[in-house]
């Protein structure tokens, strides 16, 4: 009678795998799902890549070192490197992302209120390594550990930071405020055809 109960829990298992794993190549075959940007994803999807995204970062973040505070210089470096590499798809304080990040999925968030969500150590972790199925580019193998951490010091500062403070920490010169603007043009392909209209409206601040 238990044997019986035994096998029968056992064929129950492996029927429910097979399902399982019928299921999962019917979507991947069929092209059910639908992989288009311009559609949002269903909220399961969404919160599926949220909470993985955001335990995988807690869980391997503690091992990153970071002084207890960041010298100014290393802030206005980090600044610098953000002008260039960060802004067209996050912003800055008193400065628009690209119209064209805004059609990522998931959208880059603003991190001039997002950034409060992370700790310098999950910053970094972030910045470093990227994140997958996203579009967050991996950044270490680029700026190198003092690069990164110049921008973590800078990300992290970003939240309490004006227009003004931007503008200061990046030379306070408009061209290079609205740095966004020419890193854009120089990156994906697809900007030749309508970069005229992708320039952050900001640039004019
Ligand atoms: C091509 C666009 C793109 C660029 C360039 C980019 N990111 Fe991101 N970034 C993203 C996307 C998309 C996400 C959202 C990931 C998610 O929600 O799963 C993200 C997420 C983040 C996050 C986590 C914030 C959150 O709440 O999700 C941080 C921190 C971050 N990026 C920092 C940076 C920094 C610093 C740079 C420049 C060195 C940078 N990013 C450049 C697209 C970009």
């Amino acid at each position: 009678m238990t044997r019986k109960f035994g096998a029968g829990i056992a064929l129950g298992i492996i029927g429910t795998l097979l399902v399982a794993v019928a299921i999962w190549l019917t979507i991947a075959y069929t092209g059910a799902y639908n992989v288009a940007a311009s559609d949002q994803h269903a909220d399961a999807v969404r919160w599926t890549l949220d909470t993985t995204m955001h335990r995988s970062v807690e869980r391997r973040s503690g091992d990153v070192e970071l002084p207890e505070t960041f010298a100014d210089e290393v802030v206005a470096e980090g600044a610098s490197h953000y002008a260039e590499s960060c802004v067209y798809c996050h912003g800055a304080p008193g400065q628009e992302p690209t119209e064209w990040s805004r059609g990522m999925r998931p959208e880059p968030p603003h991190l001039t209120e997002a950034a409060a969500e992370w700790s310098a150590e999950e910053i970094y972790w972030i910045v470093e390594n990227g994140i997958k199925m996203s579009g967050m580019p991996a950044f270490g193998a680029h700026h190198g550990p003092e690069g990164i951490t110049a921008l973590t010091a800078f990300v992290s500062q970003l939240p309490g930071l004006s227009p003004d403070d931007y503008r200061a920490l990046t030379g306070g010169d408009p061209a290079a405020n609205a740095g966004g603007a020419p890193a854009a043009a120089a990156s994906p392909p697809e900007e030749t055809t309508d970069g005229a209209t992708a320039e952050p409206a900001a640039a004019a601040d």
